[in-house]
């Protein structure tokens, strides 16, 4: 008989056979940069198991090109790529990586919060360009943390693990979700530091445009390491340009990989890569998690961090 095969669409920070027995066939793009879009559609045509990443949108097209699929097992906690009511449709189950990724996620937000407060890229720059001329009383002056708001939209794991860490820099927490927590016009009223943590979906696709920008505090910072398109890239520019908020740090992008031009050239944003998750140990512990819910779903066993629910078939 014919082994299964999963197509595996990045580099991994494991081997996939330290994972999956020896009973499955890999196929992977084993490298770092984007798949294109033809080759995704090529090579998963005899694949059983798609293990695909937050840049690759797994659709109808590519469920189409797949009928051999009983599994889309998505390396990362979000999974607004994968169209889950198509795959649910076709009986392919999809699977998540939640958990793992809660404390380095906080850990970055916070290192975003911190590189804006305390105006960390400008300072690196005015070292790298010999600009430092020595220690001045009002060089480069941040502002304090300690006695502000901060307010987390979406107290979720990752939310509640920023809401943690707030503690140790003395900021009151406000929160605002779909369970509970604060109205969103009262989070932006009040946050001096907003910090979004929601999953990206029909409700929350440019949840903070122009008219909540404008609602923020004036000098208030906007951190996203949730998703890029829950933030509208073009209002915050212009926001930004306005001297209406005080910076924005950024891991994700509404157009990833590309970012707006209107961003590049600030001194009062930090972008990042999208870095979120991007520790050794969190990122081994997504490709374990990723690789065992493939394991599972081709022994015919239930996934063990399923997104959606399927019949046998
Ligand atoms: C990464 O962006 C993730 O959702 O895990």
């Amino acid at each position: 008989m014919e082994k299964p095969l999963v197509f595996i669409t990045r580099r991994l920070a494991l081997a996939p056979h330290a994972v999956l027995g020896t009973g499955i066939e890999v196929d992977q793009h084993d490298e770092d940069t984007l798949l294109p879009r033809d080759e995704l559609l090529r090579r998963v045509r005899q694949a059983t198991a798609l293990l695909p990443v937050p840049g690759d949108r797994v659709d109808k097209e590519v469920l189409e090109a797949a009928p051999r699929l009983r599994i889309v097992a998505n390396h990362a906690v979000g999974y607004d790529n994968v169209d889950v009511p198509a795959c649910t449709a076709r009986a392919v189950w999809v699977t998540n990586t939640p958990g793992v990724l809660t404390d380095a996620t906080a850990d970055l937000a916070w290192a975003l919060i911190l590189a804006l407060a305390r105006r960390l890229r400008e300072g690196e720059a005015m070292i790298r360009s010999g600009a430092f001329r020595g220690w001045a009383p009002t060089m480069l002056l941040g502002r304090d943390l300690r006695g502000r708001t901060l307010g987390i939209l979406g107290y979720g794991r990752i939310g509640r693990a920023v809401a943690r860490r707030a503690e140790g820099f003395g900021m009151r927490v406000l929160f605002s979700s779909r369970g509970g927590g604060v109205a969103l016009e009262e989070l932006l009223e009040q946050s001096d530091v907003l910090s979004i943590h929601c999953p990206l979906n029909a409700n929350t696709r440019h949840l903070i445009g122009g008219a909540e920008l404008l609602r923020m505090k004036r000098g208030a910072l906007l951190i996203n390491t949730a998703r890029g398109p829950i933030v509208d890239e073009a209002a915050l520019v212009a926001a930004l340009r306005k001297g209406h908020l005080g910076g924005a740090g950024l891991d994700v992008f509404e157009e990833e990989p590309a970012v707006h031009p209107g961003l590049l050239s600030r001194d009062d944003v930090v972008l990042l890569p999208h870095l979120g998750s991007a520790t050794v140990e969190t990122r081994e512990s997504m490709a374990r998690i990723a690789l065992e819910q493939v394991e599972r779903v081709l022994r015919g066993e239930r996934p063990s961090t399923p997104v959606n629910e399927v019949s046998a078939r």
